[in-house]
């Protein structure tokens, strides 16, 4: 299949961009049989966009700063999405709050991965709550996004073991290596046309995606 027929993802990015660069790499493998087609920020100074210039890949700084509301911020979102006809939309970090504005025209295309294994700890500061809590396991989630913060349906979970001594960082990192490995999965899963939202939840070939999303394990390829 040819580069322009492949299905286009946009990633929204903030930050590092460590999981853009895991669907840059997976794409470029085959592993996901995608292209990206976008790359968008709301932080000019986001490391992201320079692995996206890297790879050769369109790039778009579009600062929040510069719109009077969340509303207008999301719908300059949607412009750009609408331009590259873009089939899923990624958030990677991206540490912005969406309205319906973005949403909804995306309800169903639109995926989050979440440090923690949800429900549990939406929010900030997921691996220190996990510390402090005195839990033994933590992980990411990866999941669609509805109006609910954090709070749409699961799609896939990984799970990490904690360990005496860890901090917040080396739990983030042992969490994040997972975070590559599902988010990209998911995304394959997607674009094959076997995941899918509806109004009562996520499915995976038809079948309900229990409520903390499928247990993911390293033999999982697609
Ligand atoms: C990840 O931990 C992700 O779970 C959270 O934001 C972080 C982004 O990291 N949503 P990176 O920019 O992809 O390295």
């Amino acid at each position: 299949m040819s580069q322009q027929a492949l299905p286009s993802l946009a990633v929204l990015i903030s930050g590092r961009g460590s999981n853009l660069q895991a669907f840059i790499d997976a794409c470029d493998s085959g592993h996901l049989p995608a292209r990206i087609g976008l790359v968008i920020s709301n932080n000019p100074a986001a490391a992201g966009l320079q692995r996206a210039e890297r790879a050769g890949i369109a790039t778009q700084c579009i600062d929040h700063r510069d719109y009077q509301s969340r509303e207008a911020f999301d719908g300059a979102l949607v412009d750009a999405l609408r331009a590259c006809d873009i089939e899923l939309v990624i958030l990677a970090g991206f540490m912005r709050i969406l309205t319906p504005v973005l949403i909804e025209p995306y309800l169903g295309r639109l995926l989050n991965i979440h440090p923690s294994l949800l429900p549990k700890y939406p929010g900030l500061k997921t691996h220190q709550r996990a510390l402090d809590a005195g839990d033994t396991e933590a992980g990411a989630t990866v999941h669609f996004v509805t109006r609910e913060l954090d709070g749409g349906p699961p799609v896939l979970q990984a799970r990490v073991p904690i360990v005496r001594g860890d901090t917040a960082e080396s739990l983030a990192a042992r969490v994040a290596a997972q975070e590559h490995a599902i988010y990209p999965l998911a995304a394959r899963w997607f674009v094959e046309g076997r995941l899918a939202l509806h109004a009562t939840g996520a499915t995976l070939d038809g079948a309900p995606i229990p409520a903390t999303g499928i247990a993911y394990n390293s033999g999982m390829c697609g």
